[in-house]
């Protein structure tokens, strides 16, 4: 699947949002290596600490379907006309999953996007080569 595809997908992901208190909606779509797409979106709480992201809605669904091998993630963040990268907890959860040569895609309401990689978002990642099988 092409990036524009899983775009549009983490676009009407966003949809879905449950973000009261800061009104900002995110939504993640991820390409599992099997081709079937999960999607996530952030889902705030009244203590905000507590507020999850899409990107790990997206691939916490993922990962209690049984899939553990990912192709690429795309994120949409409608309401910033600017593209908005993942937060670092985000990052770090991505980096557990994908690959450092896994394609990252995103973009907000201007239509403009950023493609990275993973090891665009985490480098100096040496922390994953101690990870065994997944
Ligand atoms: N948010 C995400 O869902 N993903 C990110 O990578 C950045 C932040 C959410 C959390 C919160 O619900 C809202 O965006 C504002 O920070």
């Amino acid at each position: 699947m092409k990036l524009d595809q899983l775009h549009e997908a983490a676009k009407r992901a966003a949809e879905a949002s449950y973000s009261p208190y800061s009104k900002f909606r995110v939504g993640a779509a991820l390409l599992c290596s099997d081709g079937t797409v999960f999607t996530g979106t952030n889902v705030e709480n009244r203590s905000f600490g507590l507020t999850i992201c899409a990107e790990r809605s997206a691939i916490v669904a993922a990962v209690s379907a049984g899939h553990r091998s990912f192709a690429s993630l795309a994120i949409a963040t409608p309401d910033s006309h600017a593209p908005v990268g993942p937060c670092g907890a985000c990052r770090q959860v991505i980096s557990e999953f994908l690959g450092a040569d896994a394609p990252v895609r995103f973009g907000g309401a201007d239509g403009s996007v950023v493609d990275v990689t993973v090891g665009d978002l985490v480098p100096y990642d040496s922390l994953h080569d101690l990870s065994g099988p997944r």
